[in-house]
């Protein structure tokens, strides 16, 4: 039998190795999916913070916030809205946005949201109803694309609860997907099952690798650890989402937030914000908006980082090869609750032996030229993130 490659490789390479067990499928689909995220995609979120209270004017005011407070500017084009928009029950068998809460319905709120140069982001759920016991898609899967695709809704998340039965599970998720390439409309399409399987790349722009995150530190250490697991499935068009954001929702402190924020850029995770962007404080800000940061998450090259050694305590180095000759992103990781001295090996990240330079990315310092390694005080439950990239000739 020939052996599957997977699909990021063979775009890559793209017809040059057709026949030799990359894709069957026609390379134009791979490369308009790859199109639809050709970097993490970035935006907002309702449901970290809000659970079922949205409404049309919670989403009109957080799409005038992200273009208030700059996070427009900085790249998070998505304003999506999850959960409990819909009715429990279809209408003349579509799906209803809940009139008290959305009074002109999902059209007039997508002009809107498109009008401030954002894009709009709904929900629903491959099972009969969502997880919130509103209407979902089973069975309507083309009628329900074609409406989002009518309303201007730019992106869907796709849930996994109320489902009839495990074994129609992919067959589902490719339906919509289908049915949302066949409207036309570039949709960003995230799975949501909570667990990664081996369809989802060639599926999805995006796939949750765990279960849902909480506002919590051993909740967001515990969905890096998931996430890592699938590192090498991850490639521009399709991410590993270790789930949205919960900086700034008071769980955490901005040591951990920070943290959870390198992390994710080092893991090349959407970064889909989830807090109240209306009232955001000073430090929230300058976590989510730190545009070096944010450059790592994004960097063009799109590849996931990946944890380069473990002293067993607790303090680790991850590693993100980033564009330019011999550059890295590392994130000293420290999930002790005190100080801990963690090293950046060359050798460990794959670079030459010798000089480096070494820039902090929080702090947007240069810190010199180092020989072969780099030491620093960690502080507990922090991460320092470092660019370095080598000088050696
Ligand atoms: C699931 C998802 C969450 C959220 C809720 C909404 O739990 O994993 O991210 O969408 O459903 O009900």
């Amino acid at each position: 039998m020939k052996r599957k490659m997977p699909t990021g490789f063979c775009l890559l390479l793209g017809f040059a190795l057709w026949g030799t067990g990359c894709d069957k499928k026609p390379l134009p689909e791979l490369v308009s999916r790859a199109a639809l995220a050709p970097t993490p995609p970035m935006g907002w979120n309702s449901w970290n913070k809000f659970q079922c209270a949205v409404s049309d004017s919670l989403i009109r005011q957080t799409a005038d916030a992200m273009v208030a407070n700059g996070m427009r500017d900085a790249g998070y084009l998505y304003v999506n809205i999850d959960d409990c928009w819909e009715l429990p029950n279809r209408e003349d068998g579509h799906l209803k946005a809940d009139p008290a809460a959305f009074p002109e319905g999902i059209k007039g709120l997508a002009d809107y949201v498109h009008s401030k140069g954002l894009k709009l982001g709904i929900y629903s759920d491959w099972g009969k109803a969502t997880c919130q016991n509103k209407a979902g898609s089973y069975g309507f899967e083309a009628t329900d694309a074609k409406d989002f695709a009518d309303w201007g809704v730019d992106y869907l998340k796709y849930d996994n609860c109320n489902i009839p039965s495990l074994s129609e599970q992919e067959k589902s998720y490719q339906k919509m997907r289908d049915a949302l390439a066949a409207t036309g409309r570039p949709i960003v399409f995230s799975i949501c099952t909570w667990e990664f399987k081996d369809w989802m790349p060639e599926t999805g722009n995006l796939w949750r690798t765990g279960g849902d995150i909480h506002d919590e530190w051993g909740s967001m250490v515990g969905t890096i650890d998931n996430n890592e697991l699938r590192t090498s499935y991850s490639h521009p068009g399709a991410w590993n989402d270790p789930d949205m954001l919960e900086v700034g929702n008071g769980g955490m402190t901005d040591i951990e937030y920070r943290t959870h924020f390198s992390l994710w850029a080092v893991m090349a995770a959407p970064l889909i914000a989830g807090n109240d962007l209306r009232t955001m404080s000073k430090e929230t800000a300058d976590i989510i908006l730190n545009k070096e940061v944010i450059a790592v998450d994004q960097d063009p090259w799109g590849l996931q980082g990946v944890k380069v050694s473990d002293d067993g305590q607790g303090s680790s180095v991850y590693s993100k090869v980033i564009q330019g000759a011999n550059s890295r992103a590392v994130a000293l990781f420290n999930r002790s609750n005190l100080y801990a001295s963690i090293t950046a090996k060359w050798s460990d990240l794959g670079i030459a032996s010798g000089p480096a330079s070494v820039r902090d990315l929080w702090t947007h310092q240069d810190l010199g030229v180092f020989n072969d390694s780099y030491t620093v005080a960690v502080a507990g439950h922090g991460t320092v993130l470092l660019k370095i990239v080598s000088q050696a000739k």
